[in-house]
């Protein structure tokens, strides 16, 4: 995208019809639980929209939250959004590197003072900064650096966000999330392991389009992909109201698509879009493949519980707790739900006898 160009001209540069860009639109403000009539304010706000600087900087990190982006999305509108933003710092899909790269950064810094939005994947260790380093720069000092001037950050990924992987015990780096250390600028959290690629481009588009940080959950989260717990929205969720659980991977309740909880989905104390806006092009989830959820949206989900034990186990907190209100009686559904299914089970037996 050239400069001197806006979103709409650089879309329709590319090809993307005018039905395509509404269609893509009409998506983003329903997952920005926008209501219809703001389509059209949303199409000419993100069609007006100049190219933001994005400086992405990775940490204790797996590049999961980046190959997760970059490998689901072939040429789509979304992508074509993705190119839209001017990705100025990226140390994995960068060309320049060493002191080129570290220059490019310094500069976008300062050509963009207060308006660049500043990306974070990964957690940043704090017990001996020298863990891990980039240029000789510890990621502390980086981050310190590259936050000092910028408009908002956005912690892509469990790790960033929460600690994720390197902050589970025993945590030898002492990994911290991002809003550990900066506290004076508006975080925005998309947490996942990885995060869903179109809840990324969302909070981007969101950004785009109004120029503002999304709606906030008290995690930091957007509301917009993060307001609804996966148990909420899950297709399986009739079986578990009528007490039909798998208890095994392979046996006949799994094969009929039965719920997951009884082998440790930790769908009803997780928030994510997994069960609506879906993965792999809205092509399914984990729920779907067959596996429970993991909760890895949610903050020391390696350290609370094993992912094969039922969330009534492990270090989840109290189900009232953890759950809320309306969750709480979701739980009570379930144990009473086990208990249906165990007096059921117990007299079909009785009667086979
Ligand atoms: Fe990797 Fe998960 Fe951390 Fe992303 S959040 S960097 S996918 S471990
Ligand atoms: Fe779906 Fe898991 Fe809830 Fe069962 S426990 S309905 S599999 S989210
Ligand atoms: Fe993660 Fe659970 Fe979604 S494991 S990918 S939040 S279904």
């Amino acid at each position: 995208m050239r400069k001197d160009q806006n979103l709409g001209e650089y879309l329709r540069s590319q090809g993307v019809s005018r039905r395509g860009f509404l269609k893509f639109c009409s998506a983003t403000a329903s997952l920005m639980a926008l209501p219809p009539s703001a389509v059209a304010q949303v199409a000419e706000a993100l069609a007006a929209a100049r190219r933001p600087s994005v400086i992405w900087l990775s940490f204790q990190e797996c590049t999961g939250c980046t190959e997760s982006l970059t490998r689901s999305h072939s040429p789509t509108v979304e992508s074509l959004i993705f190119d839209a933003i001017s990705l100025d710092y990226h140390h994995t899909l960068q060309a320049a590197a060493g002191h080129g790269a570290e220059a490019a950064r310094e500069a976008a810094q300062e050509e963009n003072k207060g308006e660049y939005i500043l990306v974070v994947d990964g957690s940043i260790p704090v017990d001996n900064p020298a863990y891990s380093t980039i240029a000789g720069i510890s990621n502390l000092d980086m981050l310190k650096d590259s936050a000092k001037d910028c408009f908002a950050i956005v912690s892509v990924g469990t790790c960033a966000a929460f600690g994720g992987l390197p902050g589970a015990a025993p945590n030898p780096t002492g990994a911290v999330a991002v809003s550990d250390i900066i506290t004076d600028k508006p975080i925005i959290n998309v947490s996942g392991c990885p995060p869903i690629p179109v809840v990324i481009t969302g909070v981007l588009a969101h950004f785009l389009t109004f120029g503002t940080i999304p709606e906030l959950d008290a995690l930091g989260r957007p509301t917009a992909f993060f307001g609804q717990n996966i148990h909420d929205r899950c297709y399986r969720r009739p079986f578990y109201e009528r007490g039909e659980f798998a208890e095994t991977f392979d046996d006949e309740g799994a094969r009929k698509g039965w719920c997951l909880y009884k082998l440790g989905c930790k769908g009803p104390i997780t928030y994510n879009a997994c069960a609506t806006v879906k993965w792999n092009q809205g092509m399914g989830f984990p729920i779907q493949a067959g596996h429970g959820c993991i909760a890895c949206s949610e903050p020391r989900f390696w350290d609370k519980g094993g992912f094969y034990d039922a969330l009534s186990t492990g270090d989840w907190g109290t189900r009232e707790a953890l759950l809320g209100a309306a969750g709480a009686g979701a739980a009570l559904g379930v144990a009473s739900a086990i208990r249906a299914r165990s007096r059921k089970k117990k007299a079909m037996a009785e009667e086979e006898a």
